[in-house]
């Protein structure tokens, strides 16, 4: 199976592929005013690329090459980054802190940081659809856009002002809010590398994605508590500041490390007889159960 270190290098490759052609996107769309710089600000700084690393290790373990997958893999990042933005909004979560640096809208004021996340969202259509031949493209639109609208759905639960008490509420609430991006990377990635949901490896990608994204969002969790400022990027004990309902407030720190671990497990699972392509997407697994950042 890939190592740790393998896929550190996976990771770096990725960015060295992705940032060069998030540059040339950027500039292609928004010549340089406020707003690209607020939209460079946020997309090209800093992430761990992980959804775009799914995107691109999903379509090349359906044979072909990571670079089919670039335009979607940076559709994935354009969402992710207006998430990240509208999420630090002083109306949401209201951190200072983003990717190690001040959130968008501490450098250019809420009003542009709103609009730098509309834009974003905007321009991962449009990179899907000039990258791509017209079916594939909307078969990436539909699956882009479905989890886009999700993922607002999980947010919108996560500021309801009746605070979830359940823990299968929680776990919609995550499902949707982070689940559902990283559902797509994945079912994007075959998607470019050409499988078909009627193909019986969809399914079991469809499974192992679900669990990758609320393990992601459980240990997002546990690190709030466990992690410092420094190492995550981002303002450590906000969820407990905000008295946010998440799975270390829900169930105490233990019993959500052992749900993290079950969940990574029904991840490498679901791959389980998938063929040895699926080894990297096994070591994403494991990389999830024990990442500091
Ligand atoms: C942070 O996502 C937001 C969550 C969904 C938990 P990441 O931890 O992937 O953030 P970056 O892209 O690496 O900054
Ligand atoms: C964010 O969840 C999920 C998104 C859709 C952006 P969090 O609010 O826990 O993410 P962080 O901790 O700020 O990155
Ligand atoms: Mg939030
Ligand atoms: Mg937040
Ligand atoms: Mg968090």
């Amino acid at each position: 199976m890939m190592s740790f270190i393998g896929l550190k290098n996976y990771l770096d490759e990725v960015k060295q592929l992705l940032h060069p052609e998030m540059e040339r996107t950027l500039l292609n769309h928004n010549k340089s005013d406020i707003l690209h710089e607020a939209m460079s600000y946020s997309l090209m700084d800093g992430g761990k690329r992980i959804r775009a690393a799914l995107c691109m290790m999903t379509c090349e373990a359906m044979g072909l090459d990571r670079e089919k997958a670039l335009a979607a893999a940076i559709g994935l990042e354009c969402i992710h980054a207006y998430s990240l933005i509208h999420d630090d909004l002083p109306s949401m979560d209201d951190d200072d802190m983003r990717r190690g640096k001040p959130s968008n809208h501490k450098v250019y004021g809420d009003a542009m940081a709103i609009l730098a996340g509309d834009a974003l969202q905007g321009m991962a259509f449009l990179k899907l659809s000039e990258s791509y031949p017209g079916s594939l493209a909307t078969r990436l639109t539909n699956l882009l856009s479905s989890a886009a609208v999700k993922m607002v759905a999980g947010q919108s639960l996560d500021i309801s002002v009746d605070q979830l008490n359940q823990e299968e509420s929680l776990e919609r609430m995550h499902r949707l809010k982070t689940g559902a991006l990283f559902k797509a990377a994945v079912l994007m990635g075959a998607a470019c590398g050409g499988l078909e949901d009627s193909d019986p490896r969809w399914k079991k990608l469809e499974i192992y994605s679900k669990k990758i994204g609320l393990a992601f969002q459980i240990s997002d969790d546990i690190l709030d508590v466990t992690g410092s400022d420094d190492l995550l990027g981002k303002t450590a004990g906000k969820d407990t500041a905000n008295n946010k309902m998440t799975y270390v407030s829900l169930l105490g720190i233990q019993k959500a490390k052992e749900k993290l671990k079950l969940v990574v497990q029904e991840a490498r699972d679901a791959l389980d007889k998938f063929s040895d392509t699926g080894d990297s997407l096994k070591a994403v697994a494991t990389f999830i159960e024990n990442r500091d950042h």
